[in-house]
């Protein structure tokens, strides 16, 4: 099997099981060096990709042995991981398992296991050797990550007598009934009691104690049964005092390893992070009056920093010398990482940086002590104001947005607009401009602009010439280190004068009535109406309306008889149709422009229904022969004349609950009916017609709908065809009621008698006749009407 652990790097075949052949790491994979007491070893993030790692370290016989978190503390090694999110370990001097030549030169060998998704497990060597550099002080104490480490030079006989002191003598008659072993530890506790164990019971506790050739060595993790926390100057410090007992040849050495670090966090501002620790450990320093600092150093990454470079970081770093030493670091300092993060979709970002204090003191003529505290730190979270900035121009025909201010480890995944989400290809595929410009201090900001008259973008009209453009923007960004997504929404308007409104003109043609609009730019998006019926195909197809729209020029044309047009002012001269041509928005369904235009036509021959429940019929005296007379006729009740009459023509206008209306229901109609009569005596009776039935009668009828939920249609009625003819009149009788197919029209919603809220029904005896009414005569343009602005 052939296994390829890293990314794009092909590697030798290795084995599967345990017993491996290891090899080292392909280059560039993982980096050493040796810095302060350590051996650090770092592995490239990128190419660990989705691997799990883990590690062992080879002892003098060759063996492995895993390094748990627990051997890890106990044994002097430290698993983290860089600034930058890379593995790093570090390995003590004096951890387990080096290979340590006279205190003087170190080598390590580790094993690195690489195990891939699917289980195929590489294994790495990593082999270092690495030269002491600064001599050993005789002790030397060290605040890992994990661990506390003491080291203290073997003094050579005398020194059991030449330090005793109280404590000591306290101590000691503990160790005596332990003298057959090699090792024993005694921790002092601050109320004053003891705890003794054997160096293998302190190993199962997970105590690490040894000596080499020079030094005696006791490792603590911290939090420990034996560890305690005092407060020193009101901070925070773990100790241990641990007095090592080791025997040598024939004598019992006792060595103090009390070790003390400081444990208090660090303190945020909005700007700064420090981290103060006390001056002086009092469980290190026994003769504060003779206290003195030697070297007080701070750095960065294990790495000693000069205080030139400290200053031009713009990091403090001060001591009182009294109490306390401090370090004060401005967030976002070089030295350290900012980073971003997301909680909850919001951005911020954190910074991290990783101090060491290194210090050097005296306490007595006997103590020279280094210590060397190790601290990562990471600020709380803190949440960025993205600044979206809109730079839109609305001349340049775009909107033009800026998002910031990033840093690098953001990248945009999509734009949503208008709800569509694009991805960077696809947004510069669409023509938008699409950049990240860098600020001067590592962040960026994301330029995007898009046109106006994309069609993801919204437009509305406002008022006069004005329309608001609406860019919806769903920003959806990853964290490209953490793979944490995160949105940011966003809504930019504009609003830009350059709508062209639509032209009219509407005119009065034979037989119908007829408009022309000359397009703007902005209608296309709207709906038109004929008062409030939508001219969709059906409508227009149905009410036999002449549309034309080339894109430039629409043309209306509706027949004077068809649904849609509304009546007024009928006289016996004339009657008004008019024709209420609007624009709607096609999502709000406002009116975005009105153009009525009314035409005034001769009366002729014509019965309206009008939604209130009046009837109005002109009755014509050319439709018999020899001619009536028209101011001779009246309805069912005799009392009911015409309003107006002339010796051509009568005007009939009355409620349905009068002059002896009828009703009837007929399905979901109720039919009004009524009659006009010509009054008999006028009739010559020397007339040689035969026929008995010579009255004039007209049937007026006007049907309403009783189901209101019935919209607007059109249909034909049948009118009494097969009916024998009512009458004749004088000779050649014209027959007055003829087989006619009636169009029935729907008008507007009204209030039908009865209060019902019904329609009306308008109805004309002959189509032919109707058309002959209309020879136009005066087309009447209304102003057109302009919706005041409707923001929301
Ligand atoms: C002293 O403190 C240690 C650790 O806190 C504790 O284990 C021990 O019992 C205490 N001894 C006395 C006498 O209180
Ligand atoms: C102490 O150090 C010696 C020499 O390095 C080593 O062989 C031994 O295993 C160590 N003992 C413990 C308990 O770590
Ligand atoms: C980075 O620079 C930009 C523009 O110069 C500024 O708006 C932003 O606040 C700066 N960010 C930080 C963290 O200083
Ligand atoms: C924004 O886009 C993301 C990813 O496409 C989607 O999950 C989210 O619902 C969108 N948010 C809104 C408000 O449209
Ligand atoms: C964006 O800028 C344009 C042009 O300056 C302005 O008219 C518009 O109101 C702005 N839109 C927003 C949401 O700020
Ligand atoms: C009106 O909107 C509907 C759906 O919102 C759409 O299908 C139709 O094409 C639009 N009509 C016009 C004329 O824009
Ligand atoms: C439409 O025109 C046709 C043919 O001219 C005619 O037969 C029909 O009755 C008309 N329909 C209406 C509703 O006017
Ligand atoms: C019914 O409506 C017509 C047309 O609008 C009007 O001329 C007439 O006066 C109204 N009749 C009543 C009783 O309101
Ligand atoms: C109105 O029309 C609906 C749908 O056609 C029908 O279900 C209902 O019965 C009708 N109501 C009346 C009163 O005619």
């Amino acid at each position: 099997m052939c296994s390829l652990i890293f990314t794009g790097i092909a590697l030798l075949c290795v084995l599967v099981p345990p017993q491996v052949t290891s090899v080292p790491f392909p280059s560039g994979v993982a980096r050493t060096e040796c810095r302060g007491r350590y051996f650090w070893i770092w592995m490239n993030k990128a190419a660990l990709g989705q691997n799990t790692w883990s590690y062992s370290v080879l002892n003098e016989l060759g063996q492995r042995i895993r390094v748990t978190e627990q051997i890890a503390t106990q044994c002097g090694f430290t698993t983290t991981t860089d600034l930058y999110g890379n593995p790093e370990i570090r390995v003590s001097f004096l951890a387990c398992s080096v290979r340590n030549l006279f205190d003087q030169d170190f080598s390590l060998q580790l094993q690195v296991e690489v195990t891939r998704p699917d289980s195929l497990t590489a294994v790495y060597d990593v082999s270092m050797d690495c030269p002491l550099g600064t001599p050993w002080s005789p002790r030397e104490i060290v605040c890992e990550e994990n661990y506390m480490e003491v080291s203290v030079r073997r003094a050579v006989p005398g020194i059991a007598s030449e330090v005793l002191n109280e404590d000591w003598t306290a101590v000691w008659p503990v160790a005596q009934g332990a003298m057959n072993q090699v090792w024993q530890v005694v921790f002092r506790f601050q109320n004053g009691s003891l705890e003794s164990m054997m160096a293998t019971q302190a190993h199962a506790l997970g105590y690490g104690v040894n000596t080499t050739a020079t030094r005696v060595l006791f490792r603590t993790p911290y939090g420990t049964q034996q560890t305690e926390v005092v407060m020193v100057q009101g901070l925070e410090v773990e100790v241990a005092r641990a007095t090592v007992f080791y025997k040598q040849a024939w004598m019992i050495l006792m060595v103090d390893t009390a070790v003390a670090c400081p444990i208090n966090p660090a303190v945020f501002t909005a700007t700064t992070l420090s981290w103060v620790v006390p001056r002086i450990m009092p469980s290190l320093v026994g003769f504060p009056h003779l206290y003195k600092d030697e070297a007080i150093e701070m750095g960065l990454d294990g790495l000693l920093i000069d205080r030139a470079t400290a200053m031009r970081n713009g990091y403090t770093f001060q001591t009182d010398g009294i109490d306390f030493i401090s370090i004060t670091v401005p967030i976002g300092a070089a030295g350290g990482l900012t980073e971003s993060d997301v909680i909850n979709n919001y951005y911020g970002t954190t910074y991290s940086i990783k101090l060491l204090l290194d210090r050097r003191w005296q306490g007595d003529e006997s103590d020279r002590t280094r210590h060397r505290s190790l601290k990562p730190f990471r600020t709380p979270f803190a949440p960025q104001t993205l600044v979206l900035i809109n730079n839109t121009i609305p001349e340049r025909g775009y909107f033009d947005i800026s998002l910031g201010n990033f840093l690098p480890d953001v990248e945009l995944v999509a734009i949503g607009i208008g709800g569509k989400p694009l991805s960077p290809e696809e947004l510069k595929g669409r023509g938008f401009r699409l950049e990240e410009v860098p600020n001067p201090n590592n962040t960026r900001v994301l330029i995007l602009q898009v046109p106006f008259a994309d069609p993801l973008v919204e437009q509305e009209y406002l008022y006069a010439n004005i329309r608001k453009y609406t860019l919806r923007l769903n920003y959806t960004l990853n964290l490209v280190q953490k793979d944490k997504p995160f949105t940011h929404l966003a809504v930019i308007e504009c609003d830009v004068p350059d709508v062209v409104l639509p032209t009219f003109e509407g005119f009065c043609d034979t037989g119908r009535i007829g408009l022309v609009m000359i397009r703007g730019n902005l209608d296309r998006y709207w709906v038109p109406y004929v008062g409030n019926v939508r001219l969709t195909n059906e409508f227009v197809v149905s009410q036999n309306y002449t549309i034309q729209d080339d894109g430039h020029y629409f043309y209306l044309f509706i027949p004077l008889l068809a649904v849609g047009l509304s009546y007024q002012d009928i006289s016996l001269q004339g009657v008004t149709a008019q024709l209420d041509f609007n624009l709607r928005d096609n999502k709000t369904q406002v009116i975005t422009v009105a153009f009525p235009v009314a035409c005034i036509f001769p009366t002729g021959k014509l019965l309206v229904c009008f939604p209130n429940g009046t009837m109005t019929a002109t009755v014509l005296s050319l439709d018999t022969k020899p001619n009536l007379d028209p101011r001779k006729t009246h309805l069912r009740d005799q009392n009911c004349g015409p309003v107006a009459a002339d010796e051509t023509r009568a005007l009939f206008s009355f409620p349905v609950t009068t002059c002896g209306t009828t009703r009837r229901f007929e399905g979901d109609y109720m039919v009004y009916e009524n009659e006009v009569f010509f009054r008999r005596e006028m009739v010559p009776e020397a007339n040689p017609v035969i026929t008995r039935d010579s009255q004039y009668r007209l049937t007026l009828r006007c049907r309403y709908p009783l189901n209101e939920t019935l919209r607007v249609w059109a249909r034909r009625l049948l009118g009494e065809r097969g009916t024998p003819a009512p009458y004749a009149l004088g000779l050649g009788a014209y027959q007055q009621k003829r087989s006619i197919d009636h169009p029935v029209i729907s008008q507007t919603v009204g209030n039908a008698p009865g209060g019902a809220t019904q329609k009306s029904w308008l109805w004309f005896p002959a189509a032919a006749m109707a058309l002959s009414l209309a020879s136009a005569a005066l087309a009447v343009h209304l102003p057109v009407r302009i919706p005041g602005c409707h923001k929301h």
